[in-house]
């Protein structure tokens, strides 16, 4: 590969690189989703070379964990930064010298909320490419992160539904989840700056031409077009049939065949793609301290 390769990977490419060995250790966690990678030192400076094998297994596993990576902050946000731009969050906590890491400090006073199935910031007119979050300290036991892959969530639908939601957009929106924490003034000035946002049922990788099912139970709100696309009246059959469906596609990220379920420990990394994943962070270790800082890379307009 050439060092002045681009940052990203054609889906021919990629198609191209599929079998080609790794420089660098991984090992599966599950036959679907999630692999452990080895060999990899982020205090280190590496290579492009390396760094398009990295994003080679991001895409074919969807999440890499790395473990003992006593990363500073700022290394954290410059190996982030080798994936792409990367956002400051306009509603979590941000790091004081590095805002665009978003820090998840709870305790006994602040309880963990992202125990929804997600796909970051889903609801910005262009959603995240992936994540880096690093576990700074996590109870001994508890505060697991799943993921999920939601490729295969739609590959395994059945024929008659892809053929239904195939049109169908939705809309995703930030102010359910966020939406109470924030005063007044606040709410307004972000319900100004981010409103809701229409994003396809079904989108397509843009790097491996996967399909992916991108409706998730904390950001979307309802199909933006279900009416006009299905075979029903306005009228009574209309919102429960709209909500059923929307039910029956959130439910795909809980089935365990779909996931992987990682076990923290500080300084253990995950970097993982929020195109073709959802992700869930288990509220069971409340009031014990867990205390990660996370990098949001910004990805392209769903198609
Ligand atoms: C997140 O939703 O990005 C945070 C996940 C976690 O804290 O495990």
């Amino acid at each position: 590969m050439q060092a002045t390769a681009p940052a990203s990977i054609s889906p021919q490419i990629y198609r191209e690189l599929e079998q080609e060995p790794f420089p660098f250790t991984v090992r599966r966690c599950t036959p679907t989703i999630g692999a452990e990678v080895e060999g990899i030192d982020f205090r280190e400076a590496f290579d492009h070379d390396t760094y398009l094998s990295l994003r080679r297994a991001l895409l074919k596993y969807k999440v890499l964990f790395f473990r003992k990576q006593a990363i500073t902050p700022a290394q954290h946000v410059a190996v982030a930064r080798r994936f792409g731009e990367l956002e400051v969050h306009p509603m979590f906590t941000n790091h004081p010298e590095h805002p665009e890491l978003v820090v998840f400090g709870r305790n006994d006073k602040t309880r963990g909320r992202e125990n929804l199935y997600h796909s970051d910031v889903s609801w910005r007119e262009i959603p995240s490419m992936g994540s880096m979050l690093r576990c700074l300290e996590c109870p001994e036991v508890g505060g697991d992160t799943i993921w999920i892959n939601m490729a295969a969530a739609y590959e395994n639908l059945p024929q008659e539904m892809k053929d239904r939601i195939a049109s169908l957009k939705a809309v995703h929106d930030a102010m359910p989840a966020f939406g109470a924490a924030l005063s007044e003034e606040k709410y307004a000035e972000m319900r100004a700056k981010y409103p809701p946002m229409v994003h396809p049922v079904v989108r397509t990788h843009p790097e491996t031409g996967e399909k992916i099912l991108f409706v998730n139970e904390a950001f979307t709100t309802h199909f933006a077009n279900f009416a006009k696309e299905q075979p029903y009246r306005f009228g009574s059959d209309f919102r429960p049939a709209e909500l059923d469906l929307m039910q029956y596609l959130y439910r795909q990220a809980a089935a365990p065949e779909y996931q992987v379920r990682l076990r923290w420990q500080p300084d253990t990394i995950a970097l993982w793609d929020n195109r073709s994943t959802q992700h869930y962070a288990v509220q069971d270790y409340f009031p014990a301290v867990r205390h990660m800082n996370r990098a949001t890379i910004i990805g392209d307009r769903p198609f």
